[in-house]
């Protein structure tokens, strides 16, 4: 029998990736080993293990003054011992005087609030079948302004993601429209828009449209927080499936959205 006092903390390394897939795969989580892979690449973090085998995981992401906090999983047959929170305050450590944000499920909700974490919204997941749907202003294909990308980004979030944004755009398809873009990429049981990030509700429809055109009849997710580009997901096939609270600590960026705003997370992990 495993006690909760003879599991080590370590730090997380890509040693400790197929542990951590075990981990996602247990709790019907759709990442792949590669999606992991890519948010261990913009992030340290924490593993707890029970001898060889990985039983906790926590990652944390640091952008400037923000860190996202993500892959928050203590295996089930070891829940209710205080692991998760040990997990968390390693991670908050490691985030130290950060402003610290994160998208609770209703199972992470309770201790994240215990932790001092505020509830700042909510976002809604959609996904299934995409139909086919003609984009209503002019989307092009392939830009390679990074730059121009992540200013976008930066506006839209109040973070500087352009390590992060570089390395989605050599993975997936970056579709952008005069008033905004995103980024149509391999992710869990299909692919995933995400991020996307516009100026008002009809760019943020052309996006999708035009994601909808690359990828009609294949499987499509994206987590938006925004109820305008929900529905017409539904009218495109996707399902509201769940969801999650964003929760903040330490909140230092007075941040306001003026011309662009997020439309649709890069993952639920990276914000
Ligand atoms: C969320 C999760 C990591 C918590 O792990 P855990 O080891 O069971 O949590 P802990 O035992 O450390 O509990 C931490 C605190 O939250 C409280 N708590 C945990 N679940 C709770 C619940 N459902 N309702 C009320 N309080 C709860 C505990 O009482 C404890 O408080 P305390 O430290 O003051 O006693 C675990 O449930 C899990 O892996 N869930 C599946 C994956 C997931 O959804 N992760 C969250 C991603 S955002």
């Amino acid at each position: 029998m495993t006690s909760s006092d003879t599991l080590r903390l370590l730090d997380f390394s890509p040693d400790h990736l197929p542990g951590a897939l075990r981990l996602s795969q247990q709790v019907s989580w759709p990442h792949r080993a590669e999606d992991w892979a890519l948010t261990l690449s913009q992030s340290t973090g924490v593993v707890a293990c029970d001898g060889d085998r990985v039983v906790g995981t926590a990652l944390m992401s640091p952008f400037g003054d923000v860190a996202t906090l993500s892959m928050i999983i203590v295996d089930e047959a070891l829940r209710g011992r205080r692991l998760g929170r040990k997990l968390m305050t390693a991670v908050m450590d490691q985030a130290a005087d950060r402003e610290m944000r994160l998208i609770a499920t209703s199972d992470g909700l309770p201790l994240y609030q215990k932790l001092g974490f505020e509830i700042t919204g909510q976002i809604k997941q959609y996904q299934g079948t995409i139909s086919q749907a003609e984009p209503e202003l002019a989307v092009e294909e392939g830009s390679t302004d990074l730059d121009q990308l992540a200013a976008m980004d930066l506006e839209a979030t109040g973070i500087d993601r352009r390590d992060l944004l570089g390395r989605l755009c050599a993975e997936g398809t970056v579709l952008q429209t005069d008033g905004g873009f995103a980024v149509l990429r391999d992710f869990g049981r299909g692919k995933m828009l995400g991020p996307i990030v516009a100026k008002d509700v009809p760019n943020a429809r052309a996006l999708l449209a035009a994601a909808s055109q690359r990828h009609v009849g294949g499987f499509l997710r994206i987590d938006t927080p925004n109820p305008d580009l929900g529905s017409f997901a539904e009218t495109l096939g996707l399902a509201h499936v769940g969801g999650g609270t964003c929760m903040v600590r330490n909140a230092k960026t007075q941040h306001v959205t003026t011309t662009f705003q997020t439309f649709g997370l890069v993952s639920q992990a990276l914000g």
